[in-house]
């Protein structure tokens, strides 16, 4: 999925230090999950994972991509999914071929059922928001129907959301919608497999919780991986729909508002995206955490600054253990990575911060 801050392309860059620095162990936990693309690369790289965001959307994601560890089989779907073999493409194409019915997201997030409003609310072409209600109230009825272990249930709603997100019409982020349809809104959903890791034999554990009280309660971990937001952007407003599928509106319907339609709460602004907070916020999780070695990435434009990052990371670390790396590449083209290294222009730079704890 788009998401801001997604790590999947600097997973080579995380490999590499992984090994560069020596960083070996059989438990990591990655609080910051988001589209668990980290966790989902930890798991295939040896560790056990503990992984939590504090938004539902990455809780069912951190589930289908890594707590879930065989290709899930169905069995309370027996009589409703012609079954060719393969559950779980056999489950997708029943879902594919769903009658569109108009539900929550059309009303909320298409012109044709929002007609009459200020805000027309483009997100969806009529017809994939009334497959997406048509999808995601069938999913719910499987769910408290008892036709799906948690598994099952949450790799289905992971291919819901990204198969949402490839036909949203936005240019990434959901704080705004583009005027007029582009080309990628027009095809019709289509529900994908997600690509899980298997047969690893790796308990893994996914939570919806603050960073800290997943730090300081669930470890100790060889190793923990921090990601937090690097910017005064809440993810909340950016992925309010994603959020919106995730959480269903069944039980009782979200009051939506202005031009995004965004839900009233308030409960997910993060300490992490806030100037004044984040520098705080840092040192107590820092503190609390029990684990072996910590690698933090962050954005070279971040808030929180580098020399804050540095003094507190060596406070916790063994002498001489603290690193600083980057990453630069120009956008879509990765090049090389060295110590400290500053680069201009057209360039990206992320780094990872490193230290051994004592
Ligand atoms: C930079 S993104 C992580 C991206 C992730 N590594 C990936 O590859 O997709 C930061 C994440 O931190 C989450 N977050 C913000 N504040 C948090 C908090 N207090 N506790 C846990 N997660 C939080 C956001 O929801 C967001 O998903």
């Amino acid at each position: 999925m788009r998401y801001i801050g997604n790590k999947n392309k600097l997973i080579p860059f995380i490999r590499r230090t992984l090994e560069r620095l020596g960083i070996e162990g059989a438990t990591a936990c990655d609080p910051f999950a988001g589209t668990a693309a980290v966790a989902r690369f930890l798991k295939k790289h040896g560790y056990a994972v503990t992984s939590s965001d504090i938004m539902s959307f990455s809780f069912a994601f951190q589930w289908a991509y890594v707590v879930v560890d065989a290709p899930p089989r169905f069995a309370g779907l027996a009589e409703e999914v012609e079954d060719d073999g393969q559950r779980l493409d056999a489950v997708l194409r029943h879902l594919n071929r769903l009658r569109p019915e108009t539900g929550f997201v059309y009303e909320h997030f298409c012109p044709e059922g929002h007609a009459g409003f200020e805000h027309d609310r483009r997100y969806f072409t009529p017809d994939n928001a009334a497959k997406i209600d048509s999808v995601r109230r069938r999913l719910h009825e499987w769910r408290t129907g008892g036709a799906l272990n948690d598994g099952e249930y949450f790799v289905l709603l992971t291919a819901l959301i990204e198969a949402a997100d490839r036909v949203a019409n936005t240019t990434g982020v959901y704080a705004a919608y583009v005027k007029s349809w582009q080309p990628n809104a027009e095809r019709p959903l289509e529900l994908r497999p997600p690509r899980m890791v298997t047969g690893t034999g790796r308990e893994c554990r996914a939570y919806r919780r603050d960073a800290i009280d997943v730090v300081a309660a669930l470890g100790p971990f060889d190793l923990l991986y921090l990601d937090p937001p690097y910017n005064t952007r809440q993810y909340a407003g950016y992925y309010h729909i994603p959020e919106l599928i995730a959480e269903g509106w069944f039980a009782e319907r979200p009051i939506l508002r202005g031009k995004t339609g965004l839900p009233e709460d308030e409960e997910k602004r993060s300490d992490w995206s806030r100037r004044r907070r984040c520098e705080a916020a840092f040192r107590r999780l820092v503190e609390a955490a029990d684990c072996r070695h910590i690698l933090m990435s962050y954005n070279s434009e971040g808030i929180i600054p580098e020399d804050w990052i540095e003094s507190v990371l060596r406070d916790r670390g063994a002498t001489d253990s603290y690193r600083r790396l980057e990453h630069s590449y120009k956008r879509y083209r990765s090049d090389r990575d060295s110590d400290v290294r500053r680069y201009r222009g057209d360039r990206v730079t992320e780094r990872l911060y490193y230290v051994r704890t004592v």
